[in-house]
């Protein structure tokens, strides 16, 4: 072979050990073999020069160098990517084996979770959910509830007003009418909401939520709300639970109850909860009062029911063992956590 030739594929040969990336090869690769500029391709423009009885010959050198340069190059391609992979392999390993970083779950607060609890109780038993609004006029939340303006009872429930006709409602009580001026009995439902009372100590706060219950139909009587409560305290508070009326005064029910459970922390023998009495106060209800059930258009008497008011903070309370309702509105995780059923 021809020396120049020589000498080009010993500059290969020599520059072998620089090539440790696929760039750097690409470069040199170039350098020899690109048609215009490379070392190799100039070589054929030489070829006027040489003599022509040797350009025979020389042109199978260059072909022959330019063959063998192709080869050393893929060779090389091959040996180099395969090293990057690996290298790339390495790199992007996973270590199955290392802890995983704990993620926090969230939960529904209790107030919900107790909400979602009593709704299920109560639509197993063939109740349907009306939700109200918060705001009310003064007609659906007193007036309509034989609550007239200037009636003492209104002082039951200190009221925010937004104006002289509307307010935020102060018992879901406000739904029972909207549900009977809108349907014809029979008429079984809840209605859970916030509602809104100027009010605010250990067991009180200005905001809180009730669920209200209102059955209507022929032949209702006070049996059937003890007999239904009997099951609601049985459901949230266990087997053994049972309820007693006691006489107490709504405007709109006659008559109306407070309704106890039996102390499910003692099972009625007296202890802190139920303050030794063996019993606990968990709502007001009452027979729908004839003159509600006339403010909307319903025969007294065809038609007779049963309306009963719960707390659902006062609930959970119970359930949990809080004594400050401000644990429930605080957002302390601390406390939350523990309230998870
Ligand atoms: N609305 C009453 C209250 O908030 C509770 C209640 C509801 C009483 C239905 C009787 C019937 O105190």
């Amino acid at each position: 072979m021809n020396e120049a030739l020589e000498k080009i594929k010993q500059k290969i040969l020599d520059g072998e050990a620089q090539l440790t990336n696929s760039k750097a090869v690409y470069e040199f690769k170039k350098s020899f073999l690109d048609s215009k500029t490379g070392k190799i391709g100039q070589l054929m423009k030489e070829m006027r020069n040489i003599p022509p009885e040797e350009r025979a010959g020389y042109g199978k050198g260059v072909n022959e160098l330019k063959e063998w340069a192709n080869q050393f190059f893929s060779d090389i391609e091959e040996k180099i990517k395969e090293k990057e992979l690996q290298l790339k392999y390495e790199s992007e390993k996973i270590d199955v084996t290392m802890p995983a970083k704990s993620v926090e779950t969230g939960n529904l607060h209790p107030i919900t979770q107790m909400r979602n609890q009593l709704i299920d109780v109560f639509t197993g038993m063939g109740f349907e959910v009306y939700e109200g609004t918060e705001i009310e006029n003064d007609y659906y939340n007193f007036t309509a509830l034989n609550t007239p303006k200037d009636h003492p009872a209104r002082d039951m429930q200190d009221t925010f007003y937004l104006s002289p006709e509307f307010l935020l409602r102060t018992q879901t009580s406000s739904g029972q009418i909207h549900v009977m001026e809108s349907k014809k009995p029979p008429i079984k439902i809840i209605s859970p909401g916030k509602v809104f009372r100027s009010d605010d100590d250990a067991t009180h706060s200005p905001m809180f939520t009730q669920m209200e219950g209102l059955v209507v139909d022929e032949n209702i009587t006070l049996c059937d709300l003890q007999g239904m409560l009997d099951m609601f305290v049985k459901k949230i508070y266990g087997d053994g639970t049972v309820t007693r009326l006691r006489p107490s005064y709504f405007p709109f029910t006659e008559p109306s109850v407070e309704v106890d459970c039996s102390c499910f922390e003692c099972g009625g023998k007296g202890c802190k909860l139920c303050k030794g009495t063996g019993w606990i106060e968990i709502l007001g209800a009452g027979m729908v009062n004839k003159k509600v059930l006339e403010n909307c258009g319903i025969d007294s008497e065809k038609y007779s029911g049963f309306a009963f008011g719960i707390g659902i903070e006062r609930t959970a309370m119970l359930k949990y063992g809080i004594n400050n309702i401000k644990l429930l509105f605080e957002s302390d995780l601390r406390v939350l956590k523990q309230l998870d059923d």
